[in-house]
Formats: C-alpha cells, structure tokens, sequence
C-alpha cells in the first residue's frame, strides 16, 4: 500500500509539471534591426497580450537583428529562427496556441517564414518555413512597420499606400494565414512605407497597441485552427493541460495495476 501511494503522489506532481511547463498561449516576440537581444519594439504588444491571457508565456525569436550589408543575411537567419523555435516549442506543447509579433525586420522574418518566400537574396524559395504543427496551432499574427509591406493586401491597417522597400509584389496573397494577420503600417513610415517619420516607424506600440490586441483576443477566442492552409477553426472544448492529465494517470495508473 505505501509503495502505490508514494508512487501516485509521484505520478501526481509529475503530471501537474508537465502540465504546468505548457501555457495555454505562447507569444513568440521578433525585435526590430539593431535593437539589442529581448523584444525591441515588440514588447509593447507581447506585454500586453502575456497580461491579459493568464498564464501565457513569451519567448524572443534569436537571430542577429543586423543592418547594412548584412540585413539580408540576417532575415535568412531570422526566418529559419522563427522556423526553429516556434517549431521546437509546438513538438514539446502541440496544444498551446502560438502568437506572432513582428517589429520591422522582426516583422519581416514572421511574415517571411509563415507566408513563404522569395525576398531578395534572404529566401529563394516560396514555400512557408514553419511546421505543420505550429501551422495549426498558431492564432494571430502581428506585424508592424513590415518593410514587405505592399498596398491592397486584405490584413493591412493603417493609411501607408507606398510598399516597404522589401515589398512583396502586387497582387501577393498569403492565403494560409490572412484571416489571423494584423500588419500595421502608416504612410510616414520610411521603411514599410517610403515616408519620411523613424517616430511613425518606432510609434507603433503606442498608436497600435490596443487594436493589436484587441485582434489577438479575438482570435484567441476562437480556438484551434483545422489546418495550416486557411481553411479557418474548428472549435474545442477540450482543455488541453487536463487532457495530458488523464493520458499520464492512465498510463501510470496501467502500472500501478499491474
Ligand atoms: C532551435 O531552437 C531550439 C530551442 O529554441 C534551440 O535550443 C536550438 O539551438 C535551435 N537550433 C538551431 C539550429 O538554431
Ligand atoms: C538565393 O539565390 C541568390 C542568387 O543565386 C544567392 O545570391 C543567395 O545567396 C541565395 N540565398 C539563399 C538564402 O540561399
Ligand atoms: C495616418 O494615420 C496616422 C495614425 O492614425 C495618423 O497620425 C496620420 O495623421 C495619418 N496620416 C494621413 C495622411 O492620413
Ligand atoms: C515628410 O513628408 C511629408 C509628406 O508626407 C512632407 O510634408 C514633409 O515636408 C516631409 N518632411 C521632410 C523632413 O522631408
Ligand atoms: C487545405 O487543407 C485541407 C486539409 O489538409 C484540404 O482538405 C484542403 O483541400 C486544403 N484547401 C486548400 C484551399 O488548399
């Protein structure tokens, strides 16, 4: 008898780990070009939106956030970060919803890695980065000051018509995600926009916060997405932390039995 209690109260505190380590959102935070390791400008949204969902988590995308003569090189590291750490997180919590916050080159590498390429000598192929997995679990996706800005696409908010000076061509669409896609851009703005304002391009935590999550939450709300290719949600009422509850007790319980 106090072998099998010593054993449960281990599986019990095992199981309410595991259950701990996955939070129900993930926020994945890209910064902008030289701003130092963390979020940059993109930690205006990522705070706001670990505050108003209880128990979400955020994480920054590591890449080199580099200018100049290695901007290019830098959004090829950034977009296969973005590949690598959403995907690596979604293998070890494939039930955590996933949210995308891009800030300039930030935005540029999220925009790249989830609607594919080709940009420049960064990426030359035109299929998406991300797995499949992190395709279905993702909820929202924020960019702002995305230098692939181009006018007519049905996510932009904001008065920029002029295209970012990475533009995507006219007439591109990333039909796989548009439906949870935010990008924010305003006609001042000298890098997703060719205006002539670095305060419109730096501004947009504080013009934009709240709109950004106000889009996020309701996305939030609608659970899980049935594939990775637009074809929108299907609503869950499973909760998926209890879920991993039950299938390691169950699994425990087989040997407790035995
Ligand atoms: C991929 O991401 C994981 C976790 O974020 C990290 O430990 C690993 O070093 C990354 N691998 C590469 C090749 O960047
Ligand atoms: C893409 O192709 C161009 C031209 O061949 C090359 O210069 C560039 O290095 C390639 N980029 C990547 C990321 O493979
Ligand atoms: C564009 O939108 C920004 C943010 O709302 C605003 O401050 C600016 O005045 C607008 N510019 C024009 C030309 O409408
Ligand atoms: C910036 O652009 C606006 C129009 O968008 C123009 O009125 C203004 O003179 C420009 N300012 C500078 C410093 O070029
Ligand atoms: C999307 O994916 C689903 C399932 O993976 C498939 O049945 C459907 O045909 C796809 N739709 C498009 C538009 O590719």
């Amino acid at each position: 008898m106090k072998p099998i209690r010593i054993l449960l109260s281990a599986i019990l505190s095992a199981s309410a780990t595991a259950a701990q380590s996955c939070p129900n959102v993930k926020v994945f935070g890209a910064r902008e070009t030289t701003a130092p390791p963390g979020f940059g400008s993109a930690s205006t949204v990522v705070n706001l939106i670990e505050q108003a969902n209880s128990g979400a988590t955020s994480e920054s995308i590591v890449y080199p956030a580099a200018g100049g003569n290695v901007y290019a090189a830098s959004v090829t590291a950034g977009v296969a970060a973005v590949a690598n750490q959403t995907k690596t997180f979604n293998q070890m919590c494939p039930e955590s919803k996933i949210v995308m916050v891009g800030y300039s080159q930030g935005a540029q590498i999220v925009d790249d890695a989830f609607c594919g390429g080709p940009d420049g000598t960064s990426l030359n192929t035109t299929a998406a980065s991300i797995s499949l997995g992190v395709g279905k679990m993702v909820a929202a996706i924020i960019l702002m000051g995305n230098p692939r800005h181009v006018n007519g696409l049905p996510f932009n908010v904001g008065n920029a018509t002029a295209g970012g000076f990475a533009a995507r061509p006219v007439g591109f669409q990333c039909l796989a995600f548009e439906d949870i896609i935010a990008a924010f851009c305003d006609v001042d703005d000298p890098f997703c926009a060719k205006g002539n304002s670095s305060a419109t391009h730096q501004g947009y935590g504080s013009v934009y916060g709240q709109a950004a999550l106000a889009f996020v939450q309701s996305k939030l709300d609608v659970s899980q997405r049935t594939s990775s290719n637009g074809t929108g949600f299907v609503s869950t009422s499973e909760v998926p932390t209890l879920h991993l509850n039950w299938g390691l007790l169950l699994a425990f319980g087989g040997l407790v039995l035995l």
